[in-house]
């Protein structure tokens, strides 16, 4: 069977670094190893429009931003076909077939729908187009046969979700859909990055985030403000290594290789805990540290941005490539799936032939019957 990888990102803003340890820097690893058939990156604007209803512009507005910080993070469209949902309309005829396949008791337990609804104060005025938009994800991953997901931790809701469609697809109409792996980050601290200010989640409202698009001196700032151990006053007093956000990034980002270079001093990250939790090491010197491997990750990202924003046509030429790519995928998805669900009359000749016979057996039953009757009278 083919490998096929389809993901994606809602257009509400730029990407920062917890949507590249969370997938990006996994989606450009998996591209690179060439072990995919297909693989399929999207902007989910329709998506992102079932709870922005209301700020259509900023949804296209950050379409070019998601769209650079694909390319710039390595995303090649040579091999990936980056593409924007709406333009794909194959996707919503699938959602329209897939809500009969999923109850409304089965939506409420959604878990990251019920935490949206709560974060969005929607409770009692959810709209529809935002309830059932886990259905729409199940379009958007079963239209390209993707075999795996990456993405992050809160999205394991909706890949469970599409699994069960397609396994009532496929049961009720036959053989058609393909159930989807999620791929989650491996390793804790990229499953959930904290906000720089140690709350739970990077995210634009809280003014938390370190962006990929960044320059050298903001991520320095950023980084050496970040929350640390409040308990840890004294260079000398023991400090605290869980919860304390600097340590929890070098989880996310740092290698040996960064410690040879920046901090050669010490082996590992292990060493350089347990000498913070001995006393002793300052927060300055970790932060450093951090900014070091930061940048040095984000460097080649910047870099890449900064050619790429001087050239946005070629952006949006990739888009609509991808675009046409996608759909055609999507629309050779679409007809098997209308000839699993018995609506694809026109293409059915042997549907035609067999309903005129039907007809004018009929017909020739009742000519014969009252040619009887009137026999039986006599
Ligand atoms: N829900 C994802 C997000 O919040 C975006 C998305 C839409 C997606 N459709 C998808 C991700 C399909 C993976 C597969 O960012």
């Amino acid at each position: 069977m083919a490998k096929i990888i389809l993901t994606g990102d809602r257009p509400t803003g730029r990407l920062h670094i917890g949507h590249y340890v969370g997938s990006l820097r996994r989606r450009v690893q998996l591209q690179n190893t060439g072990d995919f058939d297909e693989i399929y990156i999207m902007i989910a604007d329709a998506q992102a429009l079932t709870d922005n209803m209301e700020n259509p512009e900023k949804v296209r507005e950050n379409i070019v931003e998601v769209a650079l910080d694909y390319l710039s993070a390595g995303l090649d469209p040579a091999r990936s076909s980056l593409f924007i949902q709406s333009q794909i309309p194959e996707l919503t005829e699938l959602s329209f077939y897939y809500m009969n396949l999923v109850t409304v008791a089965r939506l409420q337990r959604n878990p990251t729908v019920k935490s949206e609804i709560q974060m969005r104060n929607f409770e009692n005025s959810i709209p529809v187009g935002f309830f059932t938009y886990p259905i729409s994800q199940a379009a958007d991953i079963t239209a390209f046969k993707a075999t795996t997901v990456p993405v992050g931790e809160d999205q394991e809701p909706m890949i469970e979700q599409t699994r069960e469609i397609v396994r009532k697809f496929n049961y009720v109409y036959g053989e058609t859909l393909v159930e989807p792996e999620i791929l989650l980050p491996d390793n804790e601290a990229s499953m959930r990055l904290p906000g720089t200010d140690g709350q739970a989640k990077m995210s634009k409202s809280l003014g938390n985030c370190i962006y990929l698009s960044d320059d050298a001196a903001t991520v320095k700032k950023k980084v050496m403000s970040m929350f640390t151990d409040p308990g840890h006053l004294q260079i000398s007093d023991p400090g605290k290594v869980e919860g304390n956000t600097v340590f929890t990034y070098l989880d996310a980002f740092s290698t040996k290789a960064h410690f040879e270079e920046y901090l050669p001093e010490y082996q590992d990250l292990e060493e350089l805990k347990a000498h913070y939790r001995r006393g002793g090491l300052g927060d300055v010197k970790v932060k450093k540290f951090l900014n070091n491997v930061l940048q040095e990750t984000l460097e080649p990202i910047r870099q890449r941005r900064a050619q790429y924003e001087k050239d946005i046509p070629y952006v949006y030429e990739v888009l609509k490539k991808g675009s046409e790519t996608a759909e055609n995928k999507a629309a050779q998805t679409l007809s098997e799936v209308r000839r699993a669900m018995r609506i694809d009359y026109f293409d059915d000749e042997e549907l035609i032939r067999r309903q005129q016979q039907a007809f004018n057996e009929r017909k020739a039953r009742e000519v014969e019957g009252r040619r009887r009757g009137r026999g039986g009278r006599k």
